[in-house]
């Protein structure tokens, strides 16, 4: 299968490409903006998702028979400008890449649409109107319009809360991980917040399965199924590491406004065959453990 790859050098992207690639019958061509080392089966074409016109040709060449569409510029800026930027060279691509073949494309949602579900504007908590949102629900309205209209098959991955080694530093697992090295009190907004935390070669292993058998126009929810609250998550983290927790870093906050208790229906996915395999358990040990070799 010839597979392009956006966002294939991200954090989600890097252990996607890693798992395609050992598959010999695969060839993967790969955007990014910065050269990167050669590989097996792998070609890297620089470029910019703003720039198309410069490397549309060399995609053309290429002859996609799938695309995986994760990259997603300057996160975590959810600003209206930077997600309207996101939308417009997502939905160009799209238009591109059915010009050049491609007849199938799965692109990366998240699970902040789930909480943005009111029907009318003036029904949804301020605090959950995020451009980011609205531009990632435009991306999946548009582009399954786009693709009916193209004769593409379109999947919809909906991400819940990925974490693994290279995660954002700022991302609560990591830096939860710092505070424990440091043996350190974390500073946190919500600990009762829940989320459905999904181990990040589990999404690889999802996305390969939609790559492989994923059915047009389906949304497919990438998670455990199950929530954890952020304290359970602390704890786990600083038990790894085998240090006391401070008493005051649990305490009772007053609720924040940020996002919580959403979780995957992960019913679709595991038509596909798939199951998450890393607990959190598991995966946070993996991660103290790439942290430590580092
Ligand atoms: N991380 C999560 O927990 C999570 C949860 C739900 C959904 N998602 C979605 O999953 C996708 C991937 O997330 P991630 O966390 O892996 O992202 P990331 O680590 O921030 O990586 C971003 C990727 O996008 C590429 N990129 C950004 N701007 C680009 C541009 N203008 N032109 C070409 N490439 C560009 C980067 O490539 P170069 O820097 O090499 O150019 C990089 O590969 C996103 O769509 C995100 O919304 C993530």
């Amino acid at each position: 299968m010839n597979i392009f790859i956006t966002g294939g050098t991200g954090f989600i992207g890097t252990p996607l490409v890693e798992r395609l690639a050992k598959d010999r019958t695969n060839k993967l061509l790969v955007l990014s903006r910065r050269s990167q080392p050669r590989q097996p089966r792998v070609t890297y074409l620089r470029g910019d998702l703003d720039d198309i016109g410069r490397w549309k040709g060399q995609l053309m060449r290429f002859k996609p028979t799938v695309a995986v569409h994760l990259a997603w510029e300057g996160i975590p800026d959810y600003s209206a400008p930077t997600s309207i930027k996101n939308l417009t060279a997502s939905l160009r691509l799209l238009d591109v890449l059915a010009g050049a073949g491609c007849k199938k494309v799965i692109c990366a949602g998240s699970s902040w649409e789930k909480g943005f579900q009111a029907p009318r504007a003036e029904q949804r908590p301020p605090e959950r109107t995020l451009a980011f949102v609205a531009a990632k629900q435009a991306l999946h309205e548009l582009g399954l319009a786009m693709a009916r209209e193209r004769n593409v098959s379109f999947s919809w991955a909906r991400l819940m809360f990925v974490y693994g080694p290279g995660q954002k530093t700022s991302s609560l697992i990591p830096y939860l991980i710092a505070c424990a090295q440091k043996n350190q009190r974390p500073e946190l907004k919500n600990p009762g917040a829940k989320n459905d935390f999904i181990y990040v070669a589990d999404v690889a292993e999802a996305l390969a399965a939609i790559i492989k058998k994923g059915q047009p126009d389906t949304t497919y929810e990438i998670g455990s199924g199950a929530l954890t609250t952020v304290r359970d998550v602390v704890r786990l983290v600083f038990k790894t590491y085998g240090v006391p927790l401070p008493a005051a870093a649990l305490k009772r906050q007053p609720p924040s406004a940020s996002f919580s208790g959403v979780r995957a229906d992960p019913a679709v996915i595991r038509g596909l065959g798939w199951r998450p395999k890393t607990s959190l358990q598991a995966g946070i040990k993996k991660m103290v453990d790439s942290y430590a070799s580092n």
